[in-house]
């Protein structure tokens, strides 16, 4: 597979590229995303399906750019993927010749079940859950996809979208009992097992609702990929979206490139949420365009990603040159420790992981510079551990990172996301015993045995450890800990 690799998505509202460097086998990071307001359906929906000749135009200059900047990146593959509008249209060879002849991109129009699948397989892949329902609003359709434990499971297409609908029913006031009609009359083809507790939400409508919903509610992570909201808690909202007048959008927060189309897309999520009887939204950042990516970078593994496998900590590491010796001995002490001080920390096995994760990208600030690496390295964590980890995931492995050789305090922002977080005490154990490897992996030599008892920490080694013994002079355990340095 190539290294670089550019994908477009036309969709019915905005078309959209994103460019993927592939830094090695498994590690992948965005490298430029680009949009336009094409709205390539624009008028289809009241003629007819046939797409109009300004929308075509405007699509052929979008794609032309995008066909350019591709080329400014040194993308060697070029992948693009048209949907529900081009699909549905009695003139889409017409289209697609014209694309063809003047901006020179081949576009493949996808099936609805195909589009799902690509939704699906991003967030199976790519996000910190592995169970609930896709829901995908574009201009033109909804795509749903069933994960079950990171696989996909079922899929289905169905004409609702944004732009349809505000075509055929809010553009010409017909009322919204009329819109919900339509609607639920399409969810009729739903099965009967489209129902879980958790949706993932793909697609600009849930992306622009969710971002106004972490403004609102304060939310220190300003990252939508994994941004986790409980529908009873953003119920009303939704619903004010689609019962407001769109001159009075602005008032609620809602950005203006998104007014004109939002309060179909609204309600279309709201009554799909109901449907599925949904508790749970969790927003993607990925879709469509990961999916067409993944599916070329996973073709020979089924799709999926081996197990313990995340894209985006090996993209983290590869990029970051990172001193994989010494990472790989601050891993194993920190595990060892832990083990050992179980009788002290109490922690819960789980906690292993982040240890696991923290001491193979604790070093990568370096990569910025060396002095505030902590600083450096857990804003680098914070925002490049997108794909497959939770925020909470993110905010302690943050958190772990800045505080190593220091302690955590209670105040800390991050910290103080109360119901996401753990307590402080369980994130200072954490950060002791990552800052004790550190410390005791400085010189990356000795051989190491810990023994535990009456509160200390018996430190065997086979070299004196000189450096070590004064660097660990500096940490405070949670709870005191004595330590015994024996050569
Ligand atoms: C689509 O139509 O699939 C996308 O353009 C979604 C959107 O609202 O931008
Ligand atoms: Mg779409």
């Amino acid at each position: 597979m190539s290294k670089i690799t550019a994908v477009i998505d036309i969709g019915s509202n905005s078309a959209r590229m994103a460019i993927f460097e592939k830094t090695s086998r498994y590690g992948f990071h965005l490298i430029y995303e680009v949009k336009s307001k094409v709205r390539i359906s624009e008028g289809c929906y009241e003629n007819g399906g046939y797409l109009q000749e300004i929308p075509m135009r405007r699509a052929i200059m979008a794609l032309r750019d995008f066909r350019l900047i591709a080329k400014k990146y040194a993308a060697r593959k070029l992948l693009c993927v048209a949907t529900s509008a081009i699909r549905d249209a009695p003139n889409k060879m017409e289209f697609l010749r014209m694309a063809r002849k003047q901006s020179g991109i081949d576009i493949k129009v996808i099936d609805g079940a195909k589009e799902a699948w690509y939704g699906g397989i991003a967030c199976a892949n790519l996000s910190h859950n592995k169970n609930g329902i896709t829901i995908d609003i574009g201009g033109g359709s909804t795509e749903c996809a069933i994960i079950k434990d990171g696989r996909v499971y079922d899929l289905i297409s169905l004409k609702l979208g944004t732009i349809r609908l505000k075509e055929l029913f809010f553009d010409h006031h017909k009322g919204l009992e009329a819109a919900k009609e339509f609607i639920k009359n399409e969810l009729k083809k739903l099965p009967k097992h489209f129902v879980h507790d958790n949706v993932f939400g793909i697609g600009g409508t849930i992306r622009a609702i969710a971002k106004i919903n972490s403004k609102q509610t304060k939310y220190p992570i300003k990252t939508i990929h994994g941004y986790e909201i409980l529908v009873k808690e953003c119920k009303n909202f939704i619903q004010m979206i689609y019962k407001t007048k769109e001159e009075r959008l602005e008032e609620i927060g809602v950005p203006v490139d998104r007014r004109d189309n939002i309060r179909s897309g609204a309600l279309i999520f709201w009554l799909l949420l109901e449907h599925f009887g949904a508790k749970k939204i969790t927003a993607s950042g990925v879709g469509v365009r990961e999916g067409v990516f993944l599916a070329d970078m996973l073709r020979g593994q089924n799709f999926r990603f081996p197990n313990g496998i995340y894209p985006s900590l090996i993209a983290l590491k590869d990029r970051c040159k990172a001193h994989q010796k010494y990472l790989k001995n601050i891993s194993k002490q920190s595990l060892l420790l832990f083990d050992v001080l179980k009788p002290a920390h109490n922690l819960d096995y789980t906690c292993r992981f982040y240890l696991n994760v923290v001491s193979q990208l604790c070093d990568i600030g370096v990569f910025l510079n060396f002095y505030g690496k902590n600083d450096h390295g857990a804003y680098f964590l914070l925002h490049g551990l997108d794909y497959g980890f939770s925020h909470t995931d993110r905010a302690i492995v943050c958190l772990l990172v800045e505080y190593i050789n220091k302690r955590i305090p209670k105040d800390e922002t991050i910290v103080s996301i109360s119901d996401i977080m753990p307590p402080i005490q369980t994130l200072q154990w954490l950060s002791y015993v990552i800052s004790l490897a550190y410390a005791l992996a400085v010189t990356n030599e000795s051989k190491i045995r810990y023994v535990y008892f009456d509160k200390t920490l018996q430190i065997h080694t086979d070299t004196p450890l000189y450096l070590s013994k004064e660097l660990t002079q500096n940490l405070t355990s949670p709870t005191k800990i004595n330590l015994e340095f024996v050569n």
